[in-house]
């Protein structure tokens, strides 16, 4: 029944001429389309974690107990240590005692001089709240948003005690979360670009929905158009080598050969 309504207003709305009173009628065919989501529905949407920690919900995990669920459900593809790089690249290595201190991983800021062969998701991430939710909202790959929210901060804290944030006996909850965040290793890391263009003095990014003679259609893609392309300079002399990874060479005149 209800496909067979839907498809009758899109027929409607495919025709080439309306007739006004046609128009009325397939509009408020539209506006009774479908309905308010419930506040159930909203709610299991609803389950971002932001830095400050607003969203997370109350629970708790040992170290222990996330072992346990990493050695079941996650070494397969991150290795036993967090240490895999088949799958992904290591969530765990490359940090140390003084980045801790610090706040600022070392081997990001030494580059090509760096001891460790590439980064890690400890070295970069800057907000315990993300890998949080990242966990919560989409692993194990397999089977997203199947871990109980005791299990999540389990294996959370499991994490934490490799990369050294936190004894092996801890406890991480609710309540002391933001301790463990003051000792996230590159906590500092996070830096502020400009945008790359700026429309009357803000970023470009900013733009307002497009509500007449609007494209049709749009392509997705993903590539730096040929009049973008050295608006930073070129990308390659900029990343921070670091193991295999390189920058594109975005030299527009193409002199430069990527390294
Ligand atoms: C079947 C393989 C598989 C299993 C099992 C798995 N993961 Fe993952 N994990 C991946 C892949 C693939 C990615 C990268 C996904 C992407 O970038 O879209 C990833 C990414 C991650 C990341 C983000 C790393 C980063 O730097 O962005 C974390 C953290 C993570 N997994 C934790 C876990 C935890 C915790 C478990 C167990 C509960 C788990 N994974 C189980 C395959 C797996």
């Amino acid at each position: 029944m209800k496909l067979k309504f839907q498809l009758s207003v899109a027929a409607l709305a495919l025709g080439a001429v309306f007739a006004g009173s046609a128009m009325a009628d397939t509009k408020a065919a539209m506006m009774a389309m479908g309905r308010d989501a419930t506040p159930a529905e909203v709610k299991a949407w609803d389950i971002d974690v932001r830095p400050d920690f607003k969203g997370l919900p109350k629970g708790s995990g040992s170290v222990s107990r996330g072992e346990a669920v990493w050695e079941a459900q996650c070494a397969s593809c991150h290795g036993a240590f967090g240490e895999s790089n088949e799958v992904f690249t290591p969530i765990i290595g490359g940090t140390t005692q003084a980045d801790i201190k610090n706040g600022r991983v070392a081997a990001l800021v030494e580059g090509a001089a760096a001891t460790a062969p590439q980064k890690t998701t400890f070295m970069k991430v800057a907000s315990l709240s993300t890998l949080w939710d990242y966990i919560n909202r989409a692993m194990p790959w397999t089977a997203p948003k199947s871990l109980s929210t005791d299990d999540v901060y389990a294996v959370t804290a499991y994490l934490l005690n490799l990369a050294e944030v936190v004894p092996a006996d801890h406890v991480l909850s609710d309540q002391n979360i933001a301790q463990a965040q003051a000792r996230m290793p590159n906590r500092n890391g996070m830096v502020f670009y400009e945008p790359m263009w700026k429309v009357n003095g803000k970023g470009d990014v900013k733009n307002v929905a497009c509500m007449k003679n609007c494209e049709t259609e749009v392509k997705i893609s993903s590539f730096l158009p040929d009049y973008a392309k050295d608006a930073q300079g070129n990308t390659a002399e900029q990343n921070r080598v670091i193991g295999p990874v390189r920058g594109l060479n975005t030299d527009k005149a193409g002199t430069t050969p990527a390294k």
